[in-house]
């Protein structure tokens, strides 16, 4: 099929078979490497991007669904190679080892964080609660995240 939605603000279109994973169709065919696949059965969080404006885990969406959709990755967070200060955080908090769940980290957070929510303990839990990282700990990523929402 034809593919054609918006990703990060810009309209784009693909050739890709009908089932395959908006996941791969951002890394192999649009060249947006930065959500990862961590499990590829929808439980860790690590391909998250953010639909129609939904948090959704990108290795569940076939693209045939995603026809005239509108998707937004890490890549569209930063602004002009200027990192977001939930991005800066993460930095500055230690809040990334491995890397791999970080991008879906973000989108986690950063969907907090406009949503107006406090960043209290529990809500940042609850807001990242799809997501699984096998290196810090946790506490890191929630300080961070924390951090970012205490200076709004
Ligand atoms: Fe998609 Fe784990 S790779 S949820
Ligand atoms: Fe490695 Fe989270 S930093 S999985």
């Amino acid at each position: 099929m034809k593919l054609t939605l918006k990703v990060n603000g810009d309209q784009r279109s693909a050739e890709v078979p009908a089932l395959k994973r908006l996941l791969d169709v951002l890394r192999e065919d649009l060249q947006l490497t930065g959500a990862k696949e961590g499990c590829g059965e929808g439980e860790c969080g690590a391909c998250a991007v953010w639909i129609n404006g939904q948090l959704v885990n990108s290795c569940l969406v076939p693209a045939s669904q995603m026809e005239g959709g509108e998707v937004v990755t890490i890549e569209g967070l930063a602004q002009g190679g200027v990192l977001q200060p939930v991005q800066q955080a993460f930095l500055e908090h230690n809040g990334a080892q491995c890397g791999i769940c970080t991008p879906g980290m973000v989108m986690a957070a950063e969907k907090l964080l406009r949503s107006g929510k406090e960043t209290t303990d529990a809500n940042v839990r609850e807001a990242l609660a799809g997501n699984l990282c096998r290196c810090t700990g946790y506490q890191k990523i929630i300080d961070a995240v924390r951090a970012v929402g205490a200076a709004r």
